[in-house]
This record gives structure tokens, C-alpha cells and sequence, in this order.
């Protein structure tokens, strides 16, 4: 197999020279034109009288895939071509019929009374199933047990995170970096609280220091932790005695644990008797209304339904009391209807077999898209062990296809979105130069897709790095269309 060195070496000496900033890098100038992307000035932060012509509106800046679509439309995608692309760029599992699984449901029964509103908790037959699911699952032979009071049904995981958000009091709240995009802006949308985030580090294959947080708890007052585990982008996942250790902590130091499991499903096991284990922190929580730990879940990822808007919020009664306050004002709560259809979706039986064949599937996929990207010289050295993401590390492309905007939007040029690495970074666009951030080499790609797609979007990838080799790297870092501004077509995807 060849490595990347060794395929590009001859090319390294015609590279261009390697910009060291934005300002020479034509992708980046993209980014910044961006409305809200504009480089901000010292907290408090001024408005850019360019960029923002309504009086009193601010742009939060957008998230990757508002940014990949917008980009991706420039480039001539639409949902009429859509399948012309391979959008590897997509957060969602595909939706549609998979081996060993059960058909996916294509209508919904419902009585008449489902067209009233529902609670803002949620439809308790539907918390009732989800502690049962729990119960069942993580907390056999368990003293407390959840009931559907430690239960709220949220329209969506972002309305859930948002919910939680919302309640959060003035206090520290740490988050880390790399992780979900969405973060970023919603921990800033809720003015109160004050979001500090940690870079996790390559070297420690971005694993949480558990330590390193017992001493910033302690040293930086830190009052909440909010983490996606599995975590979106890189794949990692704190399991077994980490867990263990992890809601230790917050009991022992009184921290507030958010966990965002949307992906609890998703690991991928190394041998035959592994297939159907999950993680949750749920399995070591000592009272379900003491031990303040808030997981965030739902059909979107793990049910592949993310259309349905159908997700939970477990934790203390307590929090479910002010979830719903907040709820009330916020999103006034999930579809009634769908709700209803989502009960037997939560049976442990049905639950069991669906996972079974998720794991086998996406593994396979995780596996394929893996070897193949290694035979094109792309090593993955952080490999995912769960999430269906790979975080991808270009440096060792000769410039400027090191850095994750540029090869995003070479890839455009090839009918491929993949989502660049400084979307994962904290608050990108506050940055003075985008090309010191820790996630300017990265990309990360979605095998959440079907396998054809797939390899669409990996023979695109080949076609980049093959034009790089007979062409040399002139070719590259320029020509991109500008973005035209309607934002009525924006992504559906997470
Ligand atoms: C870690 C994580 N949490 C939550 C969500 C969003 O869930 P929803 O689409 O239900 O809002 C995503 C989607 O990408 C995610 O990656």
C-alpha cells in the first residue's frame, strides 16, 4: 500500500508555497463572507454595520451544515440533483431499509384526541416506555429506577439540548473541543451561563481526561459538563470503569453531567459476542433523582427516524420540572401524533434486534469506507471506534489540499460535501487567523449514507488526489464560485 509520502513526494518540491494565513487562502475568504463569520473584536462583541442591516439582529454565524449546504448549492447541488452528490458532509443515518432490520414505518395510526396539544413533557405512555427502556436495559437489580417523572419528551435532540440550556444558571459550563457544532452556538444563544471550553488533545486520541476535569472542576469552579459520548466528531467514547469514574465525579465534586448519547448505539465491536452492547451513563448512576447526570437521546440517530423530531431528556425529576417550564416558552413541545406512533418503537425486544442489525451494518460500512480511504494513502489515525464520523487528518497532503476548507472545496468541484474540521472548533469565526486552529488540517466524513454513496464520495476523493498527482498542486486553492445568499433552501440534515 502506498502511503501518502510516498505518493506525493516527488510533487512536494512543485507545491506552492504553503500559506501561513486566511487572508491568502481563497476558501477561507469564502468562510469569512459568510454573514456572521466575520472576525469579532474583544467581548463585548461589536456588530459589523455590513453584515448586519436589521436593527438589532445579530447573526450567530452558522453551523457546518448550514455553511456546507450554502456551499454545496454554489457549486450547482439541489434537492432535485441531490443524487447526483455524495454527501458524506450529512449528521443522519440513512433512513431507509437496512439488512436483518425491521421495514421502516411509512404511515402513522392515530386517535383524534392526538390533535390536541400534548403536554410539554411529553405523552406518558411514551415516558413511561423510554424509563422502561432504561430500566431494562442499564439498571436491572438496580434499588431506584426511573419512572416516566424523570422522563421529558423534546422535539428533537438541538430542542432538548436547548431546553436543558435554557435552565442552566449563571455558571460555569464546560465543553470540549472537538465536538457537536451545534454547542457552540446554542451554549452562546443562553446568555447566562458562561460556556468554557477545553481542547482535547490528538495525542490522548481526544480521549476525556477525566483527571484533567476533576482538576478543573476544583480549580476553575466548572458547575456543568456538557458531552457528546459517543462524541460527533471524532468517534471516541468513555465506556465501563471510565463511565464509572466519569458520573463518580460529578457526584462526588456535585457537577451536573449532560451527556449527549444521540449515538449510544453506534459501537462497533471487535468480536462476534460484542454485537448489541450500547453505552449509557445511565447503567452507573447510584438514585436516578440524587445523581445529577442529564442524558440527552432520541429517535433521530439510533432509530434512524430523524425526521421525526421524536427525542428524551432523562434525569432527576427535578430537572424534568423545569424542562417543562422552559419547554413551554421555548417549543411548546413534540409532534402529538407521532409521539403516540413512537411507543412501540421503544419495546426492549424490537429495540434488541434493531441494534443488532444497525452495528453489523455500519460497521461494515466504517470498515469499507476505511480501507478504502487507506489505499488512496489516507491513514485514519484516530479511528472511530463508535459514531458513524471519521475524523480525518490532511497533513500530509502537499499544500494547500492540507487544510480541510481547501480540500472541502475541491471536493465540491467533484459533486462530494464533506464537513471542514474548523466547524468543530470553538466559535471559528472569532478567530484572528482560521489557520491556527487545532482542526484547520481536519475533515470529517459521514459514512452514515448508503454504501453507493460511499464510494461515490470516495472516488471523488481519488479524483482530487489523482488530479494533485499528474497536475501538481497549482490547480488548487482557487477558482471557487461565491455563495449566493437565499437561505430559504437550507440543509435538512444535522
Ligand atoms: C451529538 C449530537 N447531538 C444531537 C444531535 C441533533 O439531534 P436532532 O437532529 O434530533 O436535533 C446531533 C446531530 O447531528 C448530534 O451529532
Amino acid at each position: 500500500m502506498t502511503t501518502l509520502l510516498e505518493r506525493f513526494r516527488g510533487l512536494v518540491h512543485q507545491a506552492v508555497k504553503e500559506a501561513k494565513h486566511e487572508s491568502e487562502s481563497e476558501a477561507h475568504q469564502i468562510f469569512r463572507d459568510a454573514a456572521g463569520h466575520k472576525p469579532k473584536g474583544l467581548l463585548p462583541q461589536t456588530i459589523n454595520p455590513d453584515e448586519e442591516t436589521v436593527p438589532g439582529i445579530e447573526h450567530p454565524g452558522s453551523t457546518g451544515v448550514i455553511y456546507c449546504s450554502d456551499r454545496a448549492m454554489a457549486n450547482g447541488f439541489t434537492y432535485a440533483n441531490a443524487h447526483e452528490w455524495a454527501n458524506l458532509g450529512q449528521g443522519a443515518p440513512e433512513v431507509g431499509d437496512i439488512p436483518f432490520a425491521a421495514p421502516r414505518p411509512t404511515s402513522v395510526q392515530f386517535p383524534i384526541d392526538a390533535n390536541e396539544y400534548a403536554p410539554t413533557t411529553g405523552v406518558k405512555e411514551l415516558r413511561e416506555a423510554v424509563a422502561n427502556l432504561y430500566n431494562v436495559e442499564y439498571r436491572q437489580g438496580k434499588a431506584s429506577q426511573y419512572t416516566y417523572e424523570n422522563v421529558c419528551i423534546v422535539p428533537g435532540g438541538r430542542a432538548g439540548l436547548s431546553r436543558v440550556a435554557a435552565v442552566i444558571g449563571s455558571v460555569y459550563t464546560s465543553y470540549q473541543i472537538p465536538d457537536y457544532t451545534a454547542y457552540d452556538q446554542m451554549l452562546s444563544a443562553f446568555k447566562k451561563l458562561v460556556p468554557v471550553p477545553t481542547a482535547l488533545d490528538a495525542e490522548n486520541q481526544y480521549r476525556l481526561d477525566i483527571k484533567q476535569l476533576r482538576s478543573d472542576i476544583q480549580k476553575q469552579g466548572l458547575q456543568v459538563v456538557l458531552a457528546s459520548n459517543p462524541r460527533n466528531p471524532t468517534g471516541q467514547v468513555v465506556r465501563g470503569k471510565e463511565l464509572q469514574e466519569l458520573v463518580d465525579l460529578g457526584r462526588e465534586t456535585s457537577t451536573t453531567l449532560i451527556l449527549d448519547e444521540f449515538y449510544s448505539w453506534y459501537i462497533y465491536p471487535n468480536t462476534d459476542a460484542e454485537y448489541g452492547n450500547t453505552v449509557s451513563s445511565a447503567e452507573y448512576i447510584d438514585d436516578v433523582n440524587k445523581d445529577s447526570v442529564i442524558i440527552v437521546n432520541g429517535l433521530t440517530k439510533n432509530w434512524r427516524l430523524p425526521g421525526w423530531r421524536i427525542c428524551w431528556v432523562v434525569g432527576p425529576k427535578n430537572l424534568i420540572s423545569a424542562l417543562s417550564q422552559s419547554g413551554s416558552f421555548l417549543d411548546g413541545g413534540a409532534s402529538h401524533p407521532l409521539q403516540i406512533a413512537s411507543i412501540p418503537l421503544l419495546r426492549p425486544e424490537y429495540v434488541h434486534s434493531e441494534r443488532m442489525a444497525l452495528q453489523k451494518h455500519f460497521k461494515a460500512k466504517r470498515d469499507h469506507v476505511l480501507k478504502r480511504l487507506s489505499e488512496l494513502g489516507l491513514t485514519v489515525s484516530v479511528p472511530p471506534e463508535a459514531t458513524f464520523y471519521i475524523w480525518l487528518n490532511l497533513e500530509g497532503l502537499p499544500p494547500p489540499l492540507n487544510n480541510g476548507l481547501t480540500f472541502f472545496e475541491e471536493l465540491l468541484k467533484e459533486k462530494c460535501i464533506v464537513v471542514p474540521g474548523i466547524f468543530f472548533d470553538i466559535n471559528p469565526s472569532h478567530r484572528r487567523n482560521l489557520f491556527s486552529s487545532p482542526c484547520h488540517h481536519f475533515i470529517r466524513i459521514s459514512f452514515g449514507p448508503p454504501i453507493e454513496s460511499l464510494d461515490k464520495g470516495v472516488d471523488a476523493i481519488a479524483r482530487v488526489l489523482d488530479r494533485a498527482h499528474k497536475d501538481g498542486m497549482r490547480a488548487f486553492g482557487h477558482g471557487y464560485k461565491p455563495t449566493e445568499t437565499d437561505a430559504s433552501e437550507h440543509a435538512k440534515h444535522a
